[in-house]
């Protein structure tokens, strides 16, 4: 069972807290007002709701940590070491669609060091934790990626960059290689539940390109503390890189047993 420290007790109590409010919002949804904030990046009257409950709630707990946030962008907290990376809506076009699958992400990093995720969607009371060398938790039980080893049997999720975007050509080749080889490739439509699915064994892979840091910070660690590898896209689009960093171009996440082959088949699309 998961033994939470006080920082992610903090979190975890501020995820409650938005989510009471994203629920409430979500049940009158047509009632929002919507901003259009660029291609395909909707921000909503919730989701900036909920980052204020959000930074209220972590702010007052722990005033001298820095903040790094979707809506708000960033805070430089006394502390200089310390800061939390939140999507308070990850999801949001799921959320403006009335699609019940969106999610609250809550990252706290130490330097470049990403010492403590969780992952809250409040529809399905699914909350994902963990913290380094500590595992990860979908509630209080222990999570572990999949096991399989049969790239046909695999079920890939993906995020899909927009039409004229970096990466979009190497994007659809990467999709055609893909449903040849899997069983299955899917679009969610909310990167930190794509990786925390990959973390509870539900997809073998997921990658995408062009993904913000609040999207993926919580989820890169709820991965690989349930033995899962999270590789990052680099200039050469290698997926190379296991470090504790916030990915500038975008990642791939494993299960680890499946990394190298899913790493080949998407550079080979790229590269034929
Ligand atoms: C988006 C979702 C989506 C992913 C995009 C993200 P948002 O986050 O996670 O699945 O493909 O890259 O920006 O805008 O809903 O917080």
């Amino acid at each position: 069972m998961a033994v939470r420290s006080a920082d992610m007790n903090i979190m975890v109590r501020a995820a409650e807290k938005a989510a009471r409010a994203l629920l409430r919002d979500f049940g009158e949804i047509e009632q929002l007002q919507v901003s259009r904030k660029g291609p395909a990046d909707f921000a909503s009257a919730a989701d900036r709701r909920a980052e204020e409950i959000i930074y209220e709630e972590l702010h007052k707990a722990r005033p001298s940590f820095g903040f790094l946030m979707e809506e708000s962008g960033e805070h430089k907290g006394e502390d200089g070491e310390h800061r939390f990376v939140v999507d308070p809506l990850d999801g949001t076009t799921n959320f403006l669609h009335g699609l019940p699958h969106w999610a609250i992400s809550i990252g706290l990093m130490r330097g470049n060091e990403i010492i403590a995720g969780l992952v809250y969607d409040p529809v399905k009371d699914e909350m994902y934790t963990a913290e380094k060398g500590g595992g990860a938790f979908l509630r209080r039980q222990r999570l572990r990626v999949s096991g399989r080893r049969d790239l046909s049997a695999s079920l890939i999720a993906c995020g899909s960059p927009h039409p004229g975007k970096p990466g979009y050509p190497c994007f659809l080749a990467q999709a055609e290689k893909v449903l040849q080889t899997t069983t299955g490739f899917r679009r969610y439509g909310a990167a930190a539940l794509d990786l925390a699915y990959v973390a509870a064994g539900r997809f073998e892979g997921y990658f995408e390109y062009g993904i913000h840091p609040w999207d993926v910070c919580a989820g890169i660690l709820i991965v690989r503390e349930a033995g899962g590898r999270v590789g990052f896209i680099t200039d050469d689009r290698a997926f190379s890189g296991d470090y504790d960093m916030i990915p500038k171009h975008g990642l791939l996440a494993t299960n680890t047993v499946l990394h190298d082959e899913i790493k080949s088949l998407l550079r080979k699309a790229v590269q034929e």
